[in-house]
């Protein structure tokens, strides 16, 4: 069939529409609001809480293609791309869904018409399996989909799988259930009457591939290892876009098929490198052909994970993404001879591919361009150092293996991949000490995990109830029970989580920090230190529970702090909208952090900001306080209407149908917010920047501070300019005055110096004369005086220079301390023993003090200058 894999996706999802599904809306790639989940790495997860029933279901079918990433925790593929053909880092997951509605039967039935009808897939090839049961789990063999397949397949390709295979989990914990996979043999006719294909699904074989998973949600796994029954069942389906298009397309990897071809042209243009699909690893482009399908691979990660929020960082899933996108570079640094930044020139190409699928990367194709060429750049620096570093091994340690902890050196500062070192190592005729490096890596990880677990019980009920209901927006106190609680350990601390079936408490999401507060009931006062989001659930943070957890409670917010968090998110936005009209409509927010004390703006653009559109910026936000707006809130906006008027939407983040609308003056700021904010803008009183940075590439920080922290911040601003002035004498012209100073006391400086010079001169000539001879040595030792050690030290190296066979101490008083300098000729060094380190420590203890330095320059520092004549007097004995 030849089919476009854009009318594959088109097909797909026209299917699912003609079989009463809501086409929705693919999930940002990173995941906001679950601990348990760094990116997206499956369809359903946008789903969550419907299935856990934590969240009221709007549409009961829903069908879509979501883009997912599975390069961390219990869904990682990251090693095997490139290698093969058809696993990949970024991926689109073609599902339809059913909550609670249709169950099993449907659920095989329409997808074997889609493939079979609909696509004409081969229905010889295909191959179906169900679960055979697990004794441990109590869970019997899903008859029920067997017998559905059978009515549609012969039994010889039905095929019985293990829970390795045929019982799908989200994660650790969470939604899952026995599922029914669909496998394509796309072997040649010939191979295919060698061996049964059926005795080569889920054996890694390359052609014949899973292309589709079709999950009975039933179960929700606890923290304890149980299955506790979902509330009702459901289906989640997820179907490999890319292994798809390439089954229909006949194509025996899928970087033969159009997803792929015009990334991979472009790299083998750009490379003046032929692409050999069907190299093996023992050919000599087998190299070559995985590194331009790494390269065309991470692209499609790293770009839609920047696009969606992401930058690469440091840590956590930025760590994630700049080490994807360093792999990427590393293979076609090494294999292709890119030894310039070239990734970054993809992101057009793929851009536009993505048009009209997920235009988030067309909107912000520069951006992502420009994080992605600094991201280049950089670790090609990093690159280098490291071969640099990985030579001067070599030169410095003779030996057949390379140490397994300098090994791990290269891997964790340098960001060397193992296999890369091994071939450094093998082409110097070398091997690397792999037991050496698997230990440190494992060092590592145990590190890295015993710093960042969060072992979280299962919840607890107390009371029943299903919907918690957010009334922060309207008060902030409110009458309220407790649903569940849980307790949560992290770093070795223990806390308690609360969900509440009615609360005033504003979770952290959007950048504003979550509200605290406390909890009154029966007699007892509960703190709450934080509110966050889980999912869809508000947890309340103690460190003790309440003990009648079943009273009814006043939940009151902490209403100091929270008015001053508000004052700094409707900053924010008069921010916004202010960096907007000043510097461009391409400014987009990238970050922001909203608390008491202080608001952080992350937004994109290209260069420093001037210190003259700060001022304008300032000005523009103080001019919209003082007018005094009122807050326009609305909720529960139809999505689309917001966005036709105009509304800002930030990228990245998931927003649901409807929406709530805050709205500044219709023709100055209105944004798309769930955060808490001002009646009025006046109510922010004065609006301060106090910094402006750079934080990555392309993107910029301002800090600024309002209200009363404003106020204090020039207030004390003002006391100290007038302290300044008072200690100028209040001149008229306060810079002036500060000028004329700092000229005055250069001039004087450079007259000083000159002075100091002209006395060391002086003093140079007399000390030669003064020299002692003693066994064939000059000594000399005196009491100088000459205002700072530099100039004693200058003086030495003058005597040094004209007096052979030299001894010379001086000691000198500067402002009370004493102190002393012992400058030996080298020949005496070498000939005599002597050694100034150790004399001028010995002459210290006249002085009451200490020092140190070189064999032949040595210098100490005392509290006691009466003993300055008996250190001197005692230098002489060393001679003797
Ligand atoms: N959630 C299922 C999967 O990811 C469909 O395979």
């Amino acid at each position: 069939m030849n089919k476009t894999a854009k009318e594959i996706r088109q097909a797909f999802l026209d299917f699912f529409a003609s079989k009463g599904h809501q086409i929705v809306p693919s999930a940002p790639i990173v995941v906001k609001n679950d601990p348990t989940l760094m990116f997206t790495n499956a369809g359903m997860n946008q789903f969550k809480d419907l299935f856990l029933g934590e969240a009221p279901i709007k549409y009961p079918r829903v069908a879509d293609t979501q883009r997912c990433l599975r390069v961390s925790g219990k869904h990682n593929d990251l090693e095997e791309v490139g290698i093969d053909t058809y696993h990949h880092t970024m991926f689109e997951m073609l599902g339809n869904w059913s909550f609670g509605d249709y169950f099993k039967k449907e659920a095989i039935e329409w997808s074997w018409e889609l493939l079979t009808d609909v696509l004409k897939l081969d229905k010889e090839r295909l191959y179906v399996s169900v679960f055979e049961g697990d004794e441990k789990e109590g869970l019997p063999m899903d008859t029920e989909a067997y017998n559905y397949w059978k009515a549609l397949v012969p039994e010889s390709r039905i095929l019985k799988g293990s829970k390795k295979d045929n019982f799908w989990e989200m994660g650790d914990t969470g939604p899952c259930g026995p599922c029914s996979e669909i496998h394509f043999d796309n072997r040649t006719d010939e191979e295919r009457a060698k061996v049964d294909g059926a005795s080569l699904v889920n054996a890694d074989d390359p052609q014949v591939i899973e292309i589709w998973n079709n999950v009975f949600m039933e179960f929700n796994r606890l923290k304890d290892g149980s299955l506790k029954k979902l509330p009702a069942q459901h289906v989640d389906t997820g179907m490999g876009f890319e292994r798809l298009v390439r089954v229909i397309q006949a194509k025996t990897s899928n970087y033969d098929t159009d997803v792929f071809i015009p990334l991979i042209d472009f790299i083998a243009k750009s490379s003046a490198v032929n692409y050999n699909s069907n190299a093996t690893p023992t050919d000599s482009d087998w190299g070559q052909a995985v590194a331009m399908r790494v390269m065309a691979d991470h692209i499609r990660a790293i770009s839609f994970a920047i696009a969606d929020g992401q930058l690469p960082s440091n840590n956590k899933a930025g760590y994630v993404i700049r080490r994807i996108l360093r792999r990427a570079v590393r293979y076609a640094y090494q294999y292709l001879g890119f030894k310039e930044p070239f990734l970054n020139k993809l992101v057009p190409i793929l851009a536009a591919q993505f048009k009209g699928v997920f235009d988030e990367l067309i909107t912000q194709q520069d951006f992502v361009q420009k994080v992605i060429l600094e991201e280049e750049n950089s670790f090609l620096r990093t690159l280098e150092n490291g071969i640099n570093r990985f030579e001067k091994y070599i030169s410095e340690n003779k030996g057949e293996k390379i140490n397994g902890a300098f090994a791990f050196e290269l891997y964790d500062t340098y960001g060397f991949p193992i296999d890369l070192t091994e071939l450094m190592a093998r082409e110097k005729g070398l091997s690397v000490d792999m037991d050496g490096f698997n230990a440190e890596l494992q060092k590592q990880k145990e590190r890295s995990r015993a710093a960042t677990a969060i072992d979280a019980g299962d919840w607890v009920v107390v009371n029943d109830g299903e919907e918690v209901d957010f009334v922060g927006y309207d008060a902030t106190e409110a009458k309220s029970r407790i649903l569940k609680y849980r307790q949560v350990k992290a770093k070795g601390v223990e806390q308690y989580q609360l969900v509440l079936d009615v609360t005033p408490f504003y979770a952290e999401s959007g950048g504003q920090v979550g509200d605290r507060g406390i909890l009154t009931g029966d007699g007892e006062e509960v703190i709450i230190n934080d509110t966050k989001k889980e999912n869809g659930l508000i947890i309340h943070f103690t460190d003790q529970l309440p003990k009648n957890l079943e009273s009814e409670f006043l939940a009151r917010v902490d209403l100091h702090s929270r008015t001053l968090t508000e004052n700094n998110h409707s900053a924010t936005h008069l921010l916004h909208a202010a960096l907007k009209s000043v510097l461009g409509e391409h400014v987009n927010q990238k970050g922001s952090l909203v608390n008491e004390d202080v608001l952080r703006f992350d937004f994109s653009h290209f260069a420093k900001v001037t210190e003259e559109e700060l001022s304008k910026i300032e000005a523009i936000v103080n001019q919209k306080v003082r007018a005094n707006i009122p807050l326009k809130e609305e909720r529960n906006v139809p999505y689309q209407k917001a966005l036709d008027s105009g509304v800002t939407a930030l990228f990245g983040e998931k927003y649901g149908d409807y929406v709530r609308v805050i709205t500044f003056d219709d023709h100055y700021s209105k944004e798309l917010c769930g955060g808490t904010h001002v009646k009025a803008t006046g109510q922010i009183g004065f609006f301060k920047i106090v910094s402006e940075s750079a934080v990555a590439a392309g993107v910029r920080r301002i800090e600024a501070i309002t209200a009363d922290k404003a106020e204090e911040y020039i207030v004390a601003q003002t006391r100290l300019l007038g302290t300044v002035k008072e200690l100028l004498k209040n001149p008229k012209d306060v810079t002036r005055s500060l000028e004329t100073l700092l000229e005055e006391n250069n001039k004087l400086k450079k007259e000083i110096e000159k002075t100091i010079l002209e006395r060391a001169a002086a003093l140079k000539d007399r000390l030669k004369e003064n020299a002692k001879i003693i066994d064939g040595v000059r000594f000399i030792a005196a009491e100088v005086n000459l205002p700072n050690t530099d100039a004693i030290k200058n003086l030495a190296y003058q005597v040094k220079d004209i007096v052979d066979n030299l001894f010379l101490v001086l000691a000198s008083n500067i402002d009370g301390k004493p102190n002393l300098t012992v400058m030996i000729s080298e020949n005496l060094v070498q000939e005599k023993g002597l050694n100034a380190g150790t004399i001028v420590r010995e002459l210290a203890k006249e002085i009451q003090g200490g020092g140190g330095g070189q064999p032949f320059f040595a210098t100490a520092g005392g509290k006691n200058p009466e003993g300055i004549a008996s250190a001197l007097a005692k230098a002489e004995s060393f001679l003797k």
